[in-house]
């Protein structure tokens, strides 16, 4: 038996430490949960995606009242990415939660799904995704999409 650790790379930085790159894109985060729709858990979620040529798409979660028919803020801007931009590689990622009526003091943290698709995202145009998860307290950076989930499942696992 081995016994493995999986260790990821993050970085906690205050708003002053973020780069002006960093900060544009995680202020337009903010400012999407005004475009959340989320009747049914009061949990505004703004998402924004950078692409390579700088054209920033944004995204904001989508409630139903058939719930599983909602959509993660994440998602709707990665797939509206990839819906009119097919051929820009998403270069970052940030997303801002908001409730009770202030942003959460702690990083928001994206479900499995959206790891999921943003791991499929980075892979398709073989480029890392830098994520930026916003706090009051602090914001995470991590390098890469694929350090939100060890252990990923890509197109190759498909072929054994
Ligand atoms: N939500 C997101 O938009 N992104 C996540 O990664 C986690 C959860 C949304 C879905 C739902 O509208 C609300 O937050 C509560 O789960």
């Amino acid at each position: 038996m081995k016994k493995y650790e999986i260790k990821v790379p993050v970085v906690a930085c205050s708003w002053d430490e973020l780069s002006e790159e960093q900060k544009k894109i995680v202020a337009i985060a903010k400012d999407q949960i005004n475009n959340s729709y989320c009747p049914y858990s009061g949990f505004h979620v703004g998402a924004a995606a950078e692409l390579k040529n700088g054209t920033i798409v944004r995204g904001a979660n989508q409630e139903n009242a058939a719930y599983p028919s909602g959509l993660c803020a994440e998602r709707t801007a990665l797939f509206a990415a990839g819906a009119q931009y097919p051929d820009q590689p998403v270069v970052r990622l940030a997303i801002a939660c908001y409730t009770d009526g202030h942003f959460t003091a702690e990083p928001g943290s994206p479900c499995g799904s959206c790891r999921q698709v943003m791991i499929e995202t980075e892979h398709r145009y073989k480029q890392p995704m830098e994520v930026l998860l916003y706090g009051e307290k602090e914001t995470l950076v991590f390098r890469s999409a694929a350090d939100l989930l060890p252990l990923i499942f890509v197109s190759e696992n498909l072929n054994g």
